[in-house]
């Protein structure tokens, strides 16, 4: 008796495991939601929609939260452009000033030099050709022509724009066209004192965002409606 109890348990479990490497037929499943959710899988086929698939494109026109479009091509007449008409934005306040130094050590000075002569380390050993003094006559350069370089880079010179934010990128235009006075031995430019040019921006921005707060208010209490 005894073995035949155990020949039944050997046959069952070699039948279960053949029951069980049959792939066609999954096994019995406990709570299936946790295997098949009801709601769309993220990048799955689904009839329901356009096309065909659940993961959908950005709408047109819209942009990443924190990113700003920039309107200048990358072209020889969009650099032009940018160069004539591309001012910028942030306060010349020591603070981004210094902040733009910071920057320019770690990605610019290994080829354009620690005072903007062209002299970097790279350009000593040869590793890389033709880069400029910022004073170089022939160029000309404008801080709205340094942010057009830094975002889409030019020739030799890689792009920027991933390393590097909108913000961060004109801090570092500041300091270029600093070290570009120093070369020309110009006067320094005098800082402005921070907040001194921003005011009239601040009580804007504080305006904006009460208005923001009421319009969260309605929508709250339109969901709490809904409920
Ligand atoms: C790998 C070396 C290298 C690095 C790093 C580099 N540059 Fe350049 N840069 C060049 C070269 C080479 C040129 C000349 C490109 C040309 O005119 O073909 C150039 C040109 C320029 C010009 C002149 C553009 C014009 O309008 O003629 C500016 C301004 C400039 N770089 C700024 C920067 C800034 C700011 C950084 C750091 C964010 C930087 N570069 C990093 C190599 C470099």
């Amino acid at each position: 008796m005894r073995s035949f109890f155990h020949k039944s348990i050997l046959l069952l479990s070699v039948a279960a495991c053949f029951i069980a490497c049959d792939k066609d037929k999954p096994n019995y499943q406990y709570m299936p939601d946790m295997y098949e959710p009801i709601g769309y899988e993220a990048y799955g086929e689904y009839d329901i929609f356009v096309n065909g698939q659940e993961a959908k494109l950005p709408a047109p026109g819209s942009i990443p939260r924190g990113w700003m479009p920039y309107e200048y091509e990358n072209t020889t007449e969009g650099r032009a452009q940018a160069k004539a008409k591309l001012t910028n934005p942030l306060p010349y306040t020591e603070d981004n000033v210094n902040k733009g130094k910071g920057l320019y050590t770690i990605y610019c000075a290994v080829c354009h030099g620690d005072n903007g002569d062209g002299q970097g380390i790279l350009a000593e050993r040869e590793k890389i050709l033709g880069v400029p003094s910022y004073d170089d006559p022939g160029r000309a350069i404008t801080e709205g022509s340094v942010y057009h370089v830094m975002y889409y880079g030019l020739n030799s010179m890689g792009s920027y724009a991933v390393q590097t934010s909108e913000e961060e990128r004109w801090q570092i235009a500041h300091y270029v066209m600093s070290l570009k006075d120093q070369l020309e031995g110009n006067d320094a430019r005098e800082f402005v004192e921070k907040g001194a040019q921003t005011d009239v921006e601040e009580s804007e921005v504080e305006a904006a965002q009460e208005n923001v707060g009421e319009e969260n208010v309605l929508t709250e209490t339109e969901d709490s409606e809904e409920e």
